[in-house]
């Protein structure tokens, strides 16, 4: 069995972040969402990964990930010209699966258990397409499957008026080859894509089984802000260990789990975890709440911080309270009383200020 990770995309729901990034490296917890993805392929016994990149982010995915030694696989790296739809993306790696069959893994998915059940469910059956879904609450936002008592999927529609079921398709997915005779007989959505429902949808039409597996713990899809946050504090308050690496000089007060990494320093400040904080980061007479990640070489000075990510090198000056926040890299927020009350900003196109 192979694995491809869809790590390309246009990441359009995450700007600005994702002007300056790939939206699969944004840190949940401090490490990039893509790096939960690999980890569960690679726990699942995975070892031939085919990672489908944009031309536009892709040297970033490389840098940040490597060739795969450092978990132990192999990880070739596969470029989509453009981003296509998911099923276009297998079709860009047809040479890379050859005739395996393989796991296909959104990668800025996260959910909350291994894929070993799922890919166990495979083998045991053997159908041409093994999907996960999850129940949610609004099912038209999703593609949503119609399934049978045993879980056959009979039906499978894109964010439909009237929902025949609340069980919503998660980005992971297997597939026998036939999948890829599926690909070649659909045609682009009115959104000019190539989708992976339309695809699959196919394979019901031919008389395939296409099986399906709900999933019982949480799954994120972290391509907007709150779902970001969210995945954020899930996985802080589920995974994190606390551990201090860093100073914490004695007037601080370190609350429940809390990680500090090396040459962090700590002084006159309080933080009441689950909190993960980076390595070089200075927090000074502060706050920092429950559910916030802060990254490397941050700086935190006389402010309030809780259920925020802050990334690398980012600065917090006197800020009475911030909340709810996601906080780019190198970003400086700072009060100014000398200037009245007014706002003095310079904002990246797409940046959302509360104020
Ligand atoms: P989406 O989040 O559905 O698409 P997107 O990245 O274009 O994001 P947005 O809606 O915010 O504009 O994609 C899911 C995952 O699959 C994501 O990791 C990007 C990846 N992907 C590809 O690799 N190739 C593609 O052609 C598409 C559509 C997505």
């Amino acid at each position: 069995m192979k694995a491809i990770i869809l790590s390309g995309g246009k990441g359009t729901r995450l700007r600005p972040l994702t002007y300056s990034g790939a939206k699969q490296l944004v840190p949940v917890a401090n490490k990039p969402i893509l790096f939960y993805c690999i980890e569960n392929i690679v726990e699942a016994g995975i070892k031939d990964v085919g990672m489908i990149i944009s031309p536009e982010t892709g040297q970033e995915i490389k840098d940040a990930t490597g060739d795969g030694s450092r978990w132990g696989i192999n990880i070739q790296y596969i470029t989509q010209d453009v981003p296509g739809g998911l099923a276009h993306a297998i079709k860009t790696a047809r040479d890379f699966l050859a005739d395996s069959a393989f796991v296909m893994y959104l990668g800025d998915n996260l959910i909350g258990t291994g894929i070993d059940k799922f890919i166990d469910e495979f083998k045991r059956n053997m159908p041409e397409a093994l999907i996960l879904l999850k129940e949610v609450d609004n099912p038209k936002q999703f593609g949503v499957a119609d399934v049978s008592p045993e879980g056959r999927v009979l039906r499978l529609i894109e964010k439909p008026e009237v929902p025949p079921s609340n069980l919503a398709l998660v980005g992971i997915y297997i597939f026998s080859p036939k999948i890829h005779e599926a690909i070649e007989r659909i045609k682009p959505s009115t959104r000019g894509e190539l989708e992976i429902t339309d695809a699959i949808q196919e394979l019901i039409n031919m008389g395939c089984s296409v099986e399906s597996f709900v999933l019982d713990m949480w799954w994120l899809d972290t391509g907007k802000k709150d779902d970001m946050l969210t995945a954020n504090a899930i996985v802080l308050d589920k995974w994190l260990k606390g551990n201090i690496n860093g100073q914490v000089d004695n007037t601080s007060r370190i609350l429940g789990r809390v990680a500090v990494g090396k040459g962090s320093v700590i002084k006159e400040s309080t933080i009441r975890g689950p909190v993960v904080i980076g390595e070089n980061t200075v927090i000074e007479n502060s706050f920092i709440g429950p559910h916030t990640s802060i990254g490397n070489k941050v700086n935190i000075i006389r402010s309030s911080v809780e259920h925020s990510v802050i990334m690398d090198e980012s600065e917090l000056r006197n800020i009475e309270r911030l909340e709810e926040s996601l906080v780019g890299r190198r970003v400086k927020i700072t009060e100014n009383r000398k200037t009245h009350k007014a706002l003095r900003l310079m904002l990246g196109d797409d940046s959302v200020v509360e104020v």
